[in-house]
């Protein structure tokens, strides 16, 4: 059998999967192209600004154009805020304030936030620095573990965190739906509570944001999903309009916000990437259940298995061996649009005890809306395969690493 059709076999049995991908695609490109329309988005919104970047009104009708997406009454978007970690700390320092505490209810959060919130030294000028308190529930058995929420709940806890993905962790992630259940309770235990959802990897892949389920303030990055592989950097905060206001104080200044900022040239990407996102996330979902059913076939165990539902991107796969682990990324890197001639092998990292292996050979730096395959190297040995700007790519790269893991014949179409 030729790979060619080996493809279609394996399409067969995911059809109705991919078919389900593939109506929320429709339903959110619809949202998006509507909030275009409604807004009037016309070319001349691409124009760049300068130096302060007073009445950048290309600016804010991408915000506003955010806000209708993701119903949010105000968003800040922009080239400004650089990575996942940034846009998150935008909205975790800008809302809290001495005393009030920060509560995570989905266990500890993605690792790049720990400096952020816990302080080593005080030095760092971490939210403990500034006499923020913190606590975490882990979840119980994969679910938001409302017991203990409702005992860790104080008088101060101001702001409760949801991180929806699971990032690089093993539990699973966590559906609107749960996130819309966990909000009914924590609004039950506490009115006033503000609602946080980390919404990384989470955009357009259900039709529902958590803004719609009754969240207060989530954060996102560009090179992420609602970037549609074409953004090359940023990110946003978007919810209710005082929130958000506060996150921009700590963007710009306090009493600046919104006001300033200019956006350079960087408008257009960022219009098209989201237009394109519903698009391109649907795509590398695609290949999300091509990959977890294919390796699950050979025998790897994959989570989200191929006929879950999905909220996020992530897609994890457990080898048997580091050295299937390692082929496995490396072969991803060779089927790579770009630096396909460079080898990843198993490196130290800061913040990690084991070697990390990364394949990524993406147009953006660190783009995991674009394909990447990477974890450390320790049993369980579990990569993390996600994204595909194009389902078709996806196929290829990952059929090609079973190949080469089984020694099977040389890859050929
Ligand atoms: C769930 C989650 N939140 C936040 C982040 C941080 O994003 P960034 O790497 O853009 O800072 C990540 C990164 O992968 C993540 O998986």
């Amino acid at each position: 059998m030729t790979i060619s059709e080996e493809i279609k076999k394996i399409e067969k049995q995911i059809e109705p999967y991919l078919q389900r991908i593939q109506a929320n695609e429709l339903y959110n490109q619809k949202k998006v192209l509507e909030a275009f329309q409604k807004l009037a988005v016309s070319d001349s919104d691409f124009n760049p600004t300068t130096g302060y970047g007073y009445d950048d009104y290309g600016r804010d009708k991408l915000e506003a154009v955010y806000s209708s997406v993701f119903k949010a009454e105000d968003a800040l978007v922009r080239p400004q805020i650089s990575s996942g970690t940034h846009a998150i700390t935008l909205a975790l320092f800008g809302v809290l304030r001495p005393n009030d505490q920060l509560l995570y209810i989905t266990g500890k959060p993605y690792d790049t936030l720990e400096q952020v919130i816990k302080s080593d030294d005080r030095k760092g000028g971490a939210l403990e620095d500034f006499g923020i308190e913190y606590d975490y529930v882990p979840l119980l058995d994969g679910d938001i573990n409302m017991k203990e929420v409702e005992k860790s709940i104080q008088s101060n806890t101001k702001v409760v965190a949801i991180q929806r993905s699971k990032g690089y962790d093993s539990r699973p992630s966590l559906s609107i739906e749960k996130i819309e259940k966990a909000i009914e309770e924590l609004r039950r235990i506490k009115k006033d509570l503000i609602i946080f959802v980390d919404n990384c990897y989470g955009e357009f892949v259900e039709t529902k944001e958590p803004l719609e389920v009754g969240a207060d303030i989530i954060a996102g990055s560009l090179i992420k999903n609602p970037g549609g592989g074409i953004a090359r950097t940023g990110g946003y905060v978007a919810g209710k309009k005082e929130l958000v206001e506060m996150a921009a104080f700590r963007l710009t200044a306090p009493g600046i916000g919104k006001e300033i900022g200019a956006s350079l040239g960087m408008l257009q990407e960022m219009y098209q990437g989201l237009f394109l996102a519903p698009h391109t996330v649907s795509e590398a979902l695609r290949g999300a259940v091509f990959s977890s059913y294919v390796l699950n076939s050979h025998g790897f165990r994959t989570s989200p298995s191929y006929h879950e539902k999905r909220t996020d991107l992530i897609q994890s796969v457990e080898f048997d061996t580091a050295e299937q682990m390692i082929q496995f990324c490396q072969t991803i890197q060779t089927q790579s649009p770009i630096n396909s001639h460079v080898v990843p092998y198993p490196a130290p990292m800061p913040g990690y005890e084991d070697e990390v292996i990364m394949a990524a050979g993406t147009f953006m730096q660190g783009a995991s809306l674009e394909l990447t395959a990477d974890g450390p190297i320790r049993p369980p040995y579990i990569a993390f395969v996600q994204g595909g700007l194009t389902y078709a790519h996806v196929k290829l790269a990952v059929t090609s690493a079973i190949y080469s893991i089984k020694n099977d014949s040389p890859f050929y179409m």
